[in-house]
């Protein structure tokens, strides 16, 4: 397919999905979230929503957090800050797998770096990698903004194209917790990272995708791969099996 009928696609799928959130039902999905994850982590749906609480009274986080995403809005910055949702996804995933070494591509200004990384704070203990295109994001702001100064060191920030950073950052980095896709949602991209991150995962790991409801991809990889899976508002979540794929 040539680069500008693959864009033509991919613009009506982003159009197609406009209209599809107008009926999904966020909060009905967000009620639903432990019960659903649940199904696919080793916790109950009350640990998991014992872990929704704990972010809910994060107050350390929530204070940085509120005042940078302030700053962004102020500055004029035409973009969406607020994955609040998603971002709690996320954060009970780390807590309930105590994720240790997490790699993310896609960063912006860092929602979800932010609330993986507030994980990793409570956890006592993590690494996030995180991909993102060499030139920096658009206004006045630095990739990863939202991470709170509390958290900062626990984050390394990779500049390059998924494409060409991810294979030697994953073989470097070793075997991973989480992988986390944001970045191109144009379909040959995704399956690229989505493929590329499957070897490195580690047996009960976890690969999660942002922006899953594009297209029909996330639910055929991990159908095709045997992954335990499941949909939380635009976040896919889906684990090796803890004694590995060939379980
Ligand atoms: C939707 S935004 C990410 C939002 C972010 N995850 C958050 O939590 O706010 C997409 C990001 O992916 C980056 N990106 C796009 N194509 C990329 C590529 N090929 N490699 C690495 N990053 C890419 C863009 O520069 C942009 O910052």
């Amino acid at each position: 397919m040539s680069g500008r009928l693959r864009d033509a696609v991919y613009a009506l799928r982003k159009a197609r999905l406009g209209l599809e959130r107008r009926r999904l039902d966020y909060g009905e999905e967000t009620e639903e979230r432990a019960e659903r994850l649940a199904r696919v982590l080793p916790a109950t749906a009350e640990e998991l929503r014992a872990y929704e609480r704990e972010y809910e009274s994060l107050e350390w986080f929530h204070d940085s957090y509120a005042d940078r995403v302030a700053e962004i809005h102020d500055a004029g910055v035409a973009t969406d800050t607020t994955h609040w949702r998603d971002g709690v996804t996320l954060y009970v995933v780390c807590r309930a797998l105590e994720v240790e070494t997490a790699v993310e591509t896609g960063v912006l200004y860092g929602s979800f770096d932010a609330h993986v990384l507030a994980a990793m704070e409570e956890n006592g203990g993590g690494t996030l990698h995180s991909v993102d295109l060499p030139d920096g994001p658009p206004g006045p702001f630095e990739y990863g903004h939202l991470i709170p100064d509390r958290c900062r060191d626990r984050w390394e920030l990779h500049r390059g194209d998924a494409r060409e950073v991810l294979p030697t950052l994953l073989e470097r980095v070793g075997s991973v917790d989480l992988f986390l896709h944001d970045s191109d949602h144009r379909l040959p991209h995704m399956r690229f990272e989505y493929e590329t991150a499957l070897s490195h995962l580690a047996a009960g790991g976890v690969l999660a995708s942002h922006d899953v409801r594009l297209s029909r991809l996330f639910d055929r990889f991990t159908c095709t791969n045997d992954l335990r899976a499941c949909v939380v508002c635009d976040t896919g979540i889906a684990r090796i099996p803890s004694s590995g794929r060939t379980e």
